[in-house]
């Protein structure tokens, strides 16, 4: 079975974008390219992807400019499933498949076509919790910015307990990888 994690920068104080979807705040955060649980090796791993609609059509708002070589807006060149219960507009060049419902059945899809490699959760915060809520969520990697924001898009709104695996530090951030153990039952 692949290892489903859900990989995300975060707030100190648990957000993944302000209330108006804004990453301004993570952008200036200096990482360093091959340091700790750095993208490219990450993503090197990833054999398909998952994001919710609003997270969808901020890569789509923030791509426009960059046109790959394959002609297409979209970064990602291996299948991306997209949860929407709306009438989104596809990406042309890019394989990108919209889905609705219980994730478990977006979960075998993704399985199948990841041909043995993992596969990413890029949020938000409440689908990962869904891939949770299904026990289908292995593992959650976080990127921690030095910066709170006091509101914002939830990094995980849910109660899990989780294991460290590892943790240290990539230039500004506090990068953390958690194996998800399953529902938190405290008092
Ligand atoms: N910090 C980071 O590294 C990072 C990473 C990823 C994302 N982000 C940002 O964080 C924000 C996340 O936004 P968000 O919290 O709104 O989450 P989201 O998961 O991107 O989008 C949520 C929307 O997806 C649709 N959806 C989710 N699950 C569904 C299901 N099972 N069936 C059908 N539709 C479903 C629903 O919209 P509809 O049905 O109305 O389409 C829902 O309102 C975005 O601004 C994104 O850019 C930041």
């Amino acid at each position: 079975m692949p290892t489903l994690t859900y990989y995300t920068a975060t707030t100190l104080d648990g957000f993944i974008a302000d209330p108006e979807d804004s990453l301004a705040w993570l952008f200036p955060q200096e990482q360093e390219r091959d340091g700790l649980f750095n993208y490219d090796e990450f993503f090197a791993g990833i054999g398909a992807v998952v994001m919710g609609s609003t997270t969808y059509e901020w890569v789509l708002d923030h791509q426009r400019e960059m046109v790959t070589e394959t002609g297409s807006v979209w970064p990602y060149r291996i299948p991306t499933w997209v949860m929407t219960s709306r009438d989104l507009a596809p990406v042309a060049g890019a394989d990108v498949r919209f889905a609705a419902g219980p994730v478990a059945t977006v979960y075998d899809e993704m399985a199948a076509a990841a041909e043995g490699k993992d596969l990413w959760v890029v949020g938000g915060g409440d689908l990962a919790g869904q891939f949770a809520d299904a026990g289908l969520l292995d593992e959650v990697i976080t990127y921690v910015a030095p910066v709170t924001l006091g509101s914002g898009r939830p990094l995980l709104p849910r109660r899990l307990a989780l294991r460290l695996l590892e943790t240290g530090r990539n230039g500004a951030f506090v990068c953390s990888r958690y194996a998800v153990v399953g529902p938190g039952e405290w008092a």
